[in-house]
C-alpha cells in the first residue's frame, strides 16, 4: 500500500502518465504470462484514460477486460459502465468478444447476477481462490467511495465473496462491485482521481482517522496514485 501521492499538475498529464503506465503494465504481463486481466472502473477520470488507450498499440488479443463495478441497468443505458467502456475504448480496437467479460445485468435478480459474475471471475483465474488481476483501475468519489463500495453499505464488510450486489440507499438502487479482498488481489491497483471536489476525500482516505465504513477507499491497498494537484491534500 503506497500512500505516496505525486500530484500531476494537469489532468492531461495525469492521463498521459496513466496511459503510458497502463501500456507498460499490460505489455509486461502479456510478455511474462501470455495474458493480461484488467478490472475496469467507471467514472469520468478513468473514461478519458480509456479514450487515450484506443489509439495505443497493445496486444489486444491477449487482454481480458472485466468490470470492477457496474450499475444495475441494461447494457445500453447511459449509466452503464459497460456502455461507457465500449464507447470510449472497446468498440474502437480489435478486442475478441470472448475477451470482454461484462457483468450479467440481464439477469433480473441482483443477487443471482452478482453470484454469476463472482463465478466468471473465479473461472477466469482457473477456478482457484483469489484472482490475481494484473491491473485494477479505480476512481474515487467525493464521498471516498471506490468501485461501488459506498459509505455505510453492506458490501464494505464482505470478505466471503469476490463480487457482490450492493444496495445503495442514496441511489435507491442496487450496484454491483468487487469486494475489498478482490480488489486487493491485484498486482497493480491504481487510483485515478482528479478535481477540487475530491481533495477532502483524498485527505480523509490518506489521513490518520481509519474509518473504512465512512471512507471505503481506505479498504484498498493501492500500488499507485494518479492524482491531479487540485485533488491532492
Ligand atoms: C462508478 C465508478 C466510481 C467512480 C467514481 C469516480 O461506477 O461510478 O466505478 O467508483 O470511479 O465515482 O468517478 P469520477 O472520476 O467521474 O469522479
Amino acid at each position: 500500500m503506497t500512500k505516496t501521492v505525486s500530484p500531476y499538475p494537469t489532468l492531461a498529464e495525469l492521463h498521459a502518465a496513466a496511459a503510458d503506465a497502463f501500456c507498460q503494465t499490460v505489455t509486461d504481463a502479456v510478455r511474462l504470462n501470455g495474458v493480461c486481466r484488467v478490472s475496469l472502473s467507471g467514472g469520468s477520470t478513468p473514461r478519458r484514460l480509456y479514450e487515450i488507450l484506443a489509439s495505443r498499440d497493445l496486444p489486444w488479443d491477449a487482454i481480458h477486460w472485466f468490470w470492477g463495478d457496474e450499475r444495475n441497468v441494461p447494457p445500453d443505458h447511459p449509466d452503464s459502465n459497460r456502455r461507457m467502456v465500449r464507447q470510449a475504448l472497446l468498440d474502437h480496437v480489435p478486442v475478441p468478444n470472448e475477451n470482454v467479460h461484462p457483468v450479467p445485468v440481464d439477469i433480473d435478480n441482483p443477487a443471482a447476477a452478482a453470484i454469476r459474475y463472482d463465478t466468471t471471475i473465479r473461472n477466469a483465474f482457473g477456478g482457484a481462490g483469489e484472482p490475481r488481476w494484473d491491473l485494477v483501475l479505480l476512481g474515487m468519489g467525493d464521498d471516498a467511495h471506490t468501485a461501488s463500495l459506498f459509505p455505510g453499505t453492506e458490501a464494505i464488510r464482505r470478505t466471503d465473496r469476490l463480487f457482490v450486489e450492493n444496495w445503495v440507499e442514496k441511489f435507491d438502487a442496487f450496484r454491483y462491485t468487487l469486494t475489498a479482498p478482490a480488489i486487493n488481489s491485484g498486482r497493480e491497483i491504481w487510483f485515478l482521481v482528479s478535481g477540487e471536489s475530491k481533495r477532502p476525500a483524498v485527505a480523509d482516505v490518506l489521513g490518520p482517522r481509519h474509518d473504512p465504513d465512512t471512507f471505503p477507499s481506505q479498504l484498498v491497498s493501492p500500488t499507485r496514485w494518479f492524482v491531479t494537484a487540485d485533488a491532492a491534500p
